[in-house]
């Protein structure tokens, strides 16, 4: 029987921090691994258009690069860029038009990102419908995202719902799987969620080492002296404690016992070199890569490849089911 499908993308807007590998790539990375799934990732360009910057090629590359240094492999994942699939922007102008501008506009990501200085552009607002199209056109059993994108999935399901019953069984209602750390919270603020708008709360994967030893000596704590696991109590620490053991394999358990009796710069100290260790080899095989870059841009234009094939055909159906003359 075939694999079920497996799909998600990051938007290409700048350097990957330890937020988004705790909460996207590394579960992409064991999900591969785990040779259960036909996987698919992307970059996610169209997106991130939205914030545009005129670096988004150069990005775009590197993310690609990132993609591959943390342990994704083009000969067992499709590797693609979003904006080499049109059938994506196709789609979802047609669940544009399915969707009622109330569901968009109760979008948390919407009302933080429009908020936000002189940002206002209708891509903010329809952008679940895209997220919906990129996920929908490559018939997914799971999307494996941060805690921050359950929203625009759900919206996701109820925009397969919509189209099923309108125009005939077409698309499946994927799930969302959450990794053990769905929102990993600020360095200087564990009451924000780490992102890269607040890039000095943010440990990046390639931070040179005295950066991160700098960050995480310099990280909010709280009150008390004890290392122990508490969200309510001890939120900075927890989130330490929560990087600490997805890093170790530690349980919190196992992570309090080990700093019983220390202080809070000893447990610090140790963080820091664990991170530093722990993605050394990352750094390493990224900067082979860069110096492969011809070789990397070949994998991605293969793997764009197969994505425009599986959405082509994809899309044809969709055409069908709403009885449009085009795909005659
Ligand atoms: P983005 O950079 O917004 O495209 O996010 C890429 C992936 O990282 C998405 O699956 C997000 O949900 C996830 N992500 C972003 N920030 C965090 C965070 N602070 N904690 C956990 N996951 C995150
Ligand atoms: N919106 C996602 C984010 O900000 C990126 C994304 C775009 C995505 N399309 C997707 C994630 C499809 C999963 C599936 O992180």
């Amino acid at each position: 029987m075939a694999k079920p499908v497996l799909i998600s993308g990051i938007q290409p807007t700048g350097r990957l921090h330890i937020g988004n590998y705790l909460g996207a790539l590394k579960q992409f990375i064991e999900l591969q691994n785990s040779g259960k799934y036909q996987c698919y990732f992307f970059i996610a360009d169209y997106h991130s258009l939205t914030n545009y910057s005129d670096e988004i090629g150069q990005y775009s590359l590197n993310l690609v690069v990132d993609y591959l240094a943390s342990g994704l492999d083009a000969k067992k994942s499709t590797i693609f860029m979003q904006s080499s699939v049109p059938f994506s922007t196709e789609l979802a102008w047609i669940f544009n038009t399915l969707t009622p501008l109330g569901d968009l506009y109760r979008m948390t990501q919407f009302k933080d990102k429009s908020s936000q200085k002189n940002s206002q552009n209708a891509g903010l607002l329809t952008y679940p419908t895209l997220m919906a199209a990129d996920i929908l056109l490559y018939d997914p059993k799971f999307v494996p995202v941060g805690e921050d994108q359950l929203q625009h999935l759900e919206l996701t399901r109820e925009i397969a719902r919509k189209f099923n019953k309108k125009f005939g069984k077409t698309f499946i209602e994927p799930e969302a799987i959450l990794s053990k750390t769905p929102r990993l919270m600020s360095l200087d603020d564990p009451t924000k969620k780490m992102s890269k708008s607040l890039p000095q709360g943010c440990l990046f994967l390639d931070d040179a080492p005295e950066v991160v030893k700098n960050k995480v000596m310099r990280a909010v704590t709280d009150s008390g002296s004890e290392v122990r696991f508490d969200e309510s109590k001890k939120p900075a620490i927890s989130n330490l404690m929560l990087i600490y053991g997805e890093l170790s394999g530690l349980t919190n358990a196992k992570v309090e016992k080990k700093f019983a009796g220390k202080q809070y710069s000893h447990f610090k100290d140790d963080l820091a070199d664990l991170v530093v260790s722990y993605f050394e080899p990352f750094n390493k095989k990224k900067r082979q890569l860069s110096k492969k870059i011809s070789q990397v841009r070949k994998q991605l234009a293969d793997g764009n490849a197969v994505g425009y094939k599986m959405a082509s055909a994809k899309m044809a159906g969709v055409k069908d089911a709403i009885k449009l003359l085009s795909s005659k």
